[in-house]
Order: C-alpha cells, then structure tokens, then sequence
C-alpha cells in the first residue's frame, strides 16, 4: 500500500504487507528515540530528526484526549516539524458557529502540511478529509475506528511476540459494543491466524459487522461475558474502560461498572506468559497493583505509540 500524501481514515485501508512496513519504519523510529532520550545510539538515528523540518501539523481535537493528542504532537516535534494544536475544538473554533467540517478542511488545507482529528461523530472525519488537499489521520472518530491506536496495539502484540501473531488466542474484555479501539485493532488481526474471545455484558457485545468479519475470514471466534472461566486461555488481554460518554445516561453506564476487574487475584488466573493490554485512560478495570506485574504492557503501549506515530507520520507527510 501508498502511504504517501494518503489519508489515514480507517483501519480498513491497511494490508498486511503495509502493516510489516510500517513495522519495519517503527523499529528505525525506536532506534531514533533512543538517539534523542538517552545518551546515545552510536549515531543510528542520525538525520531522522529532520524528516519532518519545515512542515506544520495541525490537531484538532473536538473530543477530550491525554495521550493520543499528546503522542501524534511529540512524534511530529520529535521529527523536526511543527504542531498547532486545537484541544478544544467543539468550544473554540468556528464550530460553534456551525461551520462545516468541509469548510474547516478547506481552510486548514491551505495552511498545514497535515491534520490529526478526533471527533464525537462516526464518519466525522471523512467529511474534513472531503474538503482536504492535505493527507487526514483519523485520532478516533466517535465509537467507530481509532486506527493509530489499533496500530499500536498490533505493534505491542507483535513486538511481545517477536513476531508471532498466528496461533494467538486474543482476549477483547469490557465495552465492547463502543470500542473504536478494539474495532480498529479487529482490522488489523484478522491478516493473521488468530482466535477470538470477546467478554461483555450482554448489551455491550462487539457489534455484529466485526464479528461477522472475523468470521468471514474464516477465524474462530467466542462471546462470552464469563472473563474468570476463559482468561486462562488468553495470550493477549485487552481490556477497556466502560465508553461512559457514549450512554444515554451516566445511570445506564454505571450499571456495567466493576463487571470485569483485573487486579493481582484475576492475573493469578491468566497465563504466565500472557500481555495485559489498555488502550487508557483506565477508571476501575486494572488496579494499580498490576502495573507491577511483567505482564501489564499499557505504559508500554504509550511509548510504542510514539514510535508507530512517528514511522507514520514520516511515511505520510
Ligand atoms: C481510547 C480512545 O480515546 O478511544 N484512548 C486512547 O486513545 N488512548 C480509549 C478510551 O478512551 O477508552
């Protein structure tokens, strides 16, 4: 696949051969990080952190973000570009005076080299991206996709692993129905030869069209709200926070809160050798306790991050 001067909208337009390329870009990416964060890589990374001199990236954040406004703008400013950013898009740009997310494209197109946006609203981002000359990168658009985060995701499983995905039984744990995350991250694995176990409260099951995907690509997959008779079996747990912002009401959200639990007692349960995976902000699903354990890779998953933002971006811009 053509990264170059594409927009990034869904998880969708990746193959498995783009997604080794990228991996292969993040290694270098990891190899510069160390070059600028530590004391030195023996002059590995040099030259990388002029990729992106003289180039502006604009994010524009209609929906509240720590840690993926923060890595698409570090990845950026790591590279040598420059970042404007919107943090709080729905109150202080001409949204509020109802201009049109085309409109907005437009306009930045003539301003910026690229755009990161994340938006309440499913589809959101391609309409920006219908009024952009400049390549969009969908940072999660409503309950619908978050493809760099599904891209680091699959790059956390697929550096834990050293590269051995097939064969892994993937266990997806909580709010499965509102997950952009665990949609995206769907996309991504179903190019290789792995099992599903999908645990949710009954109304919160992962919607029919992934599953019906997965399937059709011939892979095993199990729902089940039983998280304590089928964790043993999981190599890879990723678990996620009830989507509260996208409930009718904070009542209705509450009703699924404590359901699914990962502290030192569950992680007894699971395998020695298993990865316990959070995309974060985390409320009440992991308790700080198993941040100790080797098996917790969440924080691990924020510096990959940076590292697949970064390969990304140069790839793109
Ligand atoms: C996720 C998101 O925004 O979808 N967070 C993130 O990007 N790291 C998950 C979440 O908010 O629960």
């Amino acid at each position: 696949m053509e990264f170059k001067g594409q927009h990034i909208l869904t998880a969708e337009q990746f193959d498995k051969k783009g997604l080794l390329a990228l991996f292969e870009k993040v290694r270098e990416m990891e190899e510069v990080l160390v070059g600028q964060r530590a004391v030195s890589d023996g002059g590995k990374s040099k030259g990388f952190e002029k990729t992106l001199d003289g180039k502006i990236m604009a994010t524009l954040f209609y929906e509240p973000s720590t840690r993926t406004r923060f890595s698409f703008e570090t990845a950026f400013l790591r590279l040598g570009g420059k970042v404007i950013s919107g943090a709080d898009m729905m109150n202080t740009s001409s949204a509020k005076k109802k201009e049109t997310l085309y409109d907005t494209g437009k306009t930045l197109s003539q301003l910026v080299d690229v755009i990161a946006m994340r938006h309440p609203e499913p589809g959101s981002v391609d309409e920006l991206a219908s009024g952009c000359s400049i390549p969009v990168i969908n940072a999660g658009d409503g309950p619908h996709q978050h493809p760099t985060q599904g891209l680091l995701d699959i790059y956390t499983i697929w550096k834990n692993f050293e590269g051995k995905i097939d064969g892994l039984k993937i266990g997806m744990v909580g709010d499965m129905k509102h997950s952009r995350v665990a949609h995206s991250l769907c996309e991504f694995l179903k190019y290789w030869n792995v099992e599903f176990v999908f645990v949710s409260p009954e109304e919160l099951k992962m919607p029919e069209v992934v599953v019906e995907e997965l399937k059709g690509e011939d892979l095993k997959v199990l729902e089940t709200t039983d998280l304590e008779g089928t964790i043993g079996e999981m190599d890879v747990i990723l678990t996620t926070r009830i989507q509260e912002e996208r409930f009718s009401s904070a009542d209705e959200a509450e009703k699924h809160r404590g359901m699914y639990v990962f502290d030192s007692e569950m992680m007894e349960k699971a395998k020695a050798d298993a990865i316990l995976m959070n995309p974060l902000p985390r409320v009440d699903e992991i308790t700080t306790d198993v941040d100790y354990d080797p098996r917790a890779k969440y924080f691990d998953q924020v510096g990959n991050g940076l590292a697949v933002r970064m390969a990304l971006l140069a790839m793109v811009v």
